[in-house]
């Protein structure tokens, strides 16, 4: 009988041991208990700045009590995909509901973003086509455009003039499709879509935009980024998560007019090729995108918390990078920094990750802050106290 590979196994065996030495083995954390803005890490409850549970509805009673209702009515899965016989009515009122709360035609679902953003591409465009892309965007946005036999370019981050330039380069192009996330998720900031989709115009070019971190956040009643802008519609193809603000379950989508969605029904893989998103979480996110669409409040909360702590941080003499986002980047740049402070300030009983290389660029190191509409006053008063008293570390610095 063969045995295993064991050139292979040497191979990764060595390559994990030079990344033991060189960046470290990444450990996952392991927590206990439901997700909130405090969480149970080895007996110890931490205020969470770790999550993208932005307006709180992952531990929402009623979003909870939505999903055991899918589970007793529906089931736990549905052991096909959605073109066989996994296709279920919650499905279809799931897709109405992202429909609506972004202000499109039609939404199609996926098991994830990243997963709508590895099918995007593919399904859409073919080789006579161009994708220009922020040099910023998510690892599935990239992952994605390089599955699809299209031309690739890449301009710096939010650089029009780069942008421009790549634009006018493939003017022979059958079509030129802009690629950006709405909130970029290491930096925080936002995508300037009035800039973006008037350049669309200007060159006859379509718009993508990945809006995980902006649907149920930004805009008046939680559309995302374009809406922020007071664009809505204006974004050709929108790709985006419910394992966020929306319920925080799983699973992603693409909306847009029904053609898109349509051809992606009909072509995209990640769609045909996997089993259907499990009843419960469907059952959730539809009461999550519900409530994110009916109590603005969540948002004017989170808008506040955000704020506060941004103020906080900066009174502390922290370096924040300026935004309005509940992603605040605490830069810590060069060495250990962010390590050390982050490692400082769990023991101060807040958890909140640092970034480095190959994460973020070396020498932009940092940590990256997520604030709650859950969030307590006294737990953002707490965490900002943490902050102040790993400050020796930062001083170090
Ligand atoms: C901008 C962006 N796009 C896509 C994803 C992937 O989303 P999902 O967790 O639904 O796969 C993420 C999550 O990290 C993200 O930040």
């Amino acid at each position: 009988m063969a045995g295993v590979n064991a050139g292979l196994l040497d191979r990764l065996r060595t390559e994990l041991a030079d990344r033991r030495t060189t960046t470290g083995l990444r450990r996952d954390l392991v927590v206990s208990g439901p997700q909130g803005p405090m969480l149970d890490v080895a007996g110890e409850k931490l205020v969470n700045l770790a999550s993208n549970d932005y307006l709180g509805l992952a531990s929402d009673p009623e979003v909870i009590e939505s999903a055991q209702r899918g589970l007793r009515d529906e089931g736990l899965g549905v052991t096909a995909g959605r073109v066989l016989c996994g296709s279920r009515a919650i499905h279809s009122e799931l897709e109405e509901s992202i429909a609506a709360l972004v202000g499109v035609e039609d939404a199609v679902l996926y098991s994830s973003c990243f997963d709508a953003n590895l099918g995007v591409f593919d399904a859409l465009l073919g080789r006579d086509d161009v994708v220009i892309s922020d040099e910023l965007n998510h690892a599935s946005l990239i992952d994605g455009m390089r599955l699809a036999p299209v031309r690739r370019h890449v301009f710096a981050h939010a650089d029009f003039d780069d942008l421009e330039r790549c634009l006018a380069k493939c003017a022979g192009a059958r079509h030129r499709l802009i690629v950006t996330d709405g909130v970029f998720s290491m930096d925080g900031d936002i995508a300037a879509l009035p800039k973006l989709a008037e350049l669309a115009q200007y060159y006859d070019a379509a718009l993508l935009v990945d809006d995980s971190h902006a649907t149920g956040v930004l805009g008046e009643t939680g559309a995302g980024t374009a809406e922020y802008f007071g664009l809505t519609g204006s974004v050709d193809v929108l790709t985006g998560t419910l394992g966020k603000a929306l319920g925080g379950g799983a699973g992603g989508f693409v909306a847009g007019s029904h053609a898109v969605v349509e051809t992606l029904r009909q072509v995209s893989r990640p769609y045909i090729f996997t089993n259907a998103m499990a009843p419960p979480l469907a059952a959730a996110a539809v009461t999550a995108i519900r409530i994110a669409r009916s109590r603005p409040e969540l948002r004017q909360r989170l808008a506040a918390n955000t704020a506060w702590f941004r103020e906080a941080l900066g009174e502390l003499g922290y370096d924040v990078l300026p935004g309005q986002h509940p992603i605040i980047p605490v830069m810590l740049r060069g060495g250990s920094w962010a390590r050390d402070v982050a490692g400082a300030l769990l023991a101060e009983g807040v958890l909140a990750f640092a970034l480095w290389h190959p994460v973020v660029p070396a020498g932009e190191e940092r940590i990256r802050v997520q604030i709650s509409a859950a969030h307590t006053a006294d737990q953002l008063e707490a965490a900002a106290a943490a902050f102040d008293r790993v400050r020796k570390f930062v001083d170090c610095a």
